[in-house]
């Protein structure tokens, strides 16, 4: 059964998990944790920075793997996941640059990009905690909506809709890569513990099909219906239509 958290704000959200980060590491200070990018992570993000500045959390053991990247993007632009990752947590903490792992988005061999992601996850232990996000359409990492879904690392065909929602990062929706990098389903589903976020009015309808719904394909985070250690940490907009259904979760 999905654990629910709702809080009345994204920053009382932010500050609860970074507080619950914190608490992960110092309990296995070489945990391994798997992030996510897009607007949600943001504050949380920040106030990990904030906890590190005050002396409140210790990464020098920890381990991050990114859960996707654009195809054809290099670490070093600006518009890369990588960077994301660079502006708001690694330049902030104190994460040793070894231990932090991404999908080569510049690589000349997908496949083989995907396979080594696999192995050097595995090699670290297997990730502890995962964070993740949950795009408008129920997607997860960059696992869309379709007819069967992919288990390991793989190369995805980008929907409109995604496009559309990381359109801010390349100045429109048509400048955003077609294609990415993702952990696939069962790369996400191995991991100990999952916390999905979820703020904001726009991803209300998505949180109740995933909560109260079918599991299915067409809506993958549905799946973390079926993880023996999942929570999804809401803020009330995001909530807002799982009132009447709370009761039965
Ligand atoms: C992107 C990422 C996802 C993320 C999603 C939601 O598509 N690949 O991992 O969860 O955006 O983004 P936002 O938090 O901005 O709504």
């Amino acid at each position: 059964m999905v654990r629910l958290r709702i809080f009345t704000t994204p920053e009382a959200l932010s500050q609860a998990l970074a507080r619950e980060i914190a608490r992960a590491l110092a309990a296995k200070p070489s945990l391994v944790l798997g992030l996510p990018t897009g607007r949600t992570p943001i504050p949380l993000y920040r106030e990990l920075v904030r906890l590190y500045a005050s002396g409140g959390i210790d990464f020098s053991r920890a381990t991050t793997f990114n859960l996707d990247e654009f195809l054809g993007m290099a670490p070093t632009d600006p518009r890369s996941y990588h960077a994301f990752m660079r502006r708001h947590l690694f330049d902030g903490v104190n994460l040793p640059r070894r231990q932090i792992h991404f999908l080569n988005g510049a690589t000349g061999h997908a496949a083989r990009e995907c396979a080594r992601y696999e192995r050097a996850i595995a090699r670290a232990g297997g990730i502890d905690l995962q964070i993740l996000g949950l795009g408008v359409n129920g997607h997860i990492g960059f696992n869309e909506p379709a007819r069967a879904l992919v288990a390991g690392t793989h190369p995805v065909t980008l929907t409109a809709a995604t496009r559309r929602a990381n359109a801010a990062l390349f100045g429109g929706a048509s400048a955003v890569p077609s294609e990415a990098l993702s952990m696939g389903m069962a790369t996400i589903f191995r991991a100990k513990r999952i916390v999905l976020v979820s703020t904001g009015a726009t991803k209300a309808r998505c949180v109740a099909r995933m909560l109260a719904g079918r599991i299915t394909t067409r809506l993958p985070a549905s799946f973390l219906q079926l993880h023996s250690h999942a929570e999804v940490w809401l803020d009330g907009a995001a909530a807002s239509r799982l009132k009447t259904r709370i009761a039965a979760l």
